[in-house]
Order: structure tokens, then sequence, then C-alpha cells
């Protein structure tokens, strides 16, 4: 099993989501192994209860702890918001990284001063969500949009049929109309939409994701101890707890061509 530095790094979201957030990973820190699971099997974890989420994650989190992984990325911001603390306090030296909707960033954007949250419901009512509110939106309104159905939708590969743009459009529109000038893209799989949403929403209005910051953490934390890997780049390897062969296909779409798709049976 590689160790230190040469370790590989686990990545987890409920489906296809974070390969947005693989991407940026992999583009930034490209000698790392990266260790993908997506938790197909069970989504969408934005209509799951938090307790439901926690104990996925606790199942992923030992896997890639068995695979020898140096350091734990929550690329999902629901899972984040149900379980980063729990998955903290069991494994308090393993470095983890989650992710939560870019309020901040939003908030320091906005010139209408009103800021919208595309997100799944499971973020939008948690109580980090709130906190965060609490933390960084003093000064700006801003107005949630939970999106239930987008995550299935592009999980079956569709990122821009009819049934799409409409449910979307539905979502996104009263947030235009309601002044936003910036869009929180407040989960994981909605960076793939960003071609259609050009499509039906003005130039001048501004899409704000995290996984680029999510990636710059990652280094940062891995720079701390130490850990950074050298040399060539690697491939990802990915297991799915749905079926390898629908997330092969999907791959080229999202990610690039992978044969490495294994079966996660827990
Ligand atoms: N991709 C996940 C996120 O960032 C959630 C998708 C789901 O509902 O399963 O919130």
């Amino acid at each position: 099993m590689a160790e230190g530095r040469e370790a590989p790094i686990g990545v987890f979201d409920s489906g296809v989501g974070g390969l947005s957030v693989l991407g940026e990973i992999s583009r930034l820190l490209p000698a790392e192994s990266l260790l993908y699971v997506a938790d197909c099997g069970h989504i969408p974890y934005g209509e799951k209860s938090p307790a439901f989420i926690r104990e996925r994650c606790a199942q992923v989190a030992d896997f890639f702890l068995e695979q020898g992984a140096k350091a734990l990325v929550l690329a999902c911001n629901t899972a984040t918001v149900a379980a980063v603390a729990d998955l903290r306090e069991r494994h308090p030296l393993w470095p983890i990284v989650g992710m939560e909707p870019a309020v901040k960033p939003a908030a320091a954007a906005t010139r209408s001063g009103v800021v919208g949250v595309l997100a799944t419901t499971g973020t939008l009512q948690s109580a980090k969500f709130a906190a965060l509110l609490d933390r960084f939106a003093n000064d700006v309104k801003v107005i949630t949009q939970p999106c239930p159905g987008l995550v299935e939708l592009i999980e079956a590969g569709d990122l821009h049929s009819p049934v799409l743009r409409e449910l979307l459009a539905g979502y996104v529109q009263p947030l235009l109309d309601a002044g936003c000038d910036t869009l929180i893209l407040g989960c994981t799989h909605y960076p793939f939409l960003k071609p259609l949403l050009s499509q039906m929403i003005p130039p001048t209005i501004i899409l704000i994701d995290t996984g680029a910051a999510v990636a710059r953490q990652l280094q940062r934390l891995l720079e701390k101890d130490q850990l950074l890997a050298n040399g060539p780049a690697r491939q990802a390897q990915f297991w799915t707890s749905a079926s390898p062969e629908h997330f092969r296909n999907i791959l080229p779409t999202l990610w690039k061509p992978s044969d490495i798709v294994r079966s996660f049976s827990r």
C-alpha cells in the first residue's frame, strides 16, 4: 500500500456531481492518486435524513482508510453539512476537506445586493447553512432555491434535454425576477449545467461554485503536513454503489473515459 506522499486521496459524492470537484483537484494536483466513490445507489442525498447520510459517509470513510488514503474530500455540499463534524470527530488527525455553498464570495461579488442559492433541500435546511448566512450574508438579501429533480437527471447523463431545461428554468427564473445578479451553485452536480445555464441567463449574471477553492484547500492541508505527491500524472480510480457499467458510460461526458470502475458494495 502506498504511504506518505504517495498515498491516495479519497474523494466522495452521492453520485457523479463530485466529478466537478475531482476535475479541479486533478488540474491543480495532477501527481495525486485519486480514488472516487460515488454512492449512486443512494441518490439523491438531498432528500435523505442527516442520520442516513452520516452513516453512508462513515462507511465510505472507512473504505478510504482501508485503501490507505492520506486525506478525504467530501465533494458534496449535502454530505458536508450532514456529516463533516462527525467525520472530523471520528478521525481527528485525518485531513478532511468539506464544502459548502459559497455565500462569502457571493456576498462580496453581488452589485444588486441580491444573491440566489441553488442547492439541495438538505443543504438549505441545515443548521450549517443557516450559520453561514448569519456569518456572511448580513448585508445582502439571499434567496434560496431547492432544486429537486436536477440531480436525478444529471445522474442519468442528461445535461441539456427539454425536460431538464424546463425544470432548471423554473428554478432560476424566479431568482432572476427577484433581482439576483449572483447565483451560487451550491451542489456539486450543478456546475455541469453551466453550459445550459449560460443559454438561459444574461451574461452579466455571476455564477459561483466552490470546486476550485476546495482543491486549493486540499493543497494547503497536504502542504502543511508535507504530504503533497510528486511525479507524473496518475489515473483516477472509481467505485460506485450502483451500476459500474452506467458509471463507465457517463465518465466520458463528465470526466474522461476510464475503465477503472468497480462496484462499491457497503
Ligand atoms: N452533489 C451533492 C451536493 O453537492 C448532492 C446531490 C444529491 O442530492 O445526492 O450537494
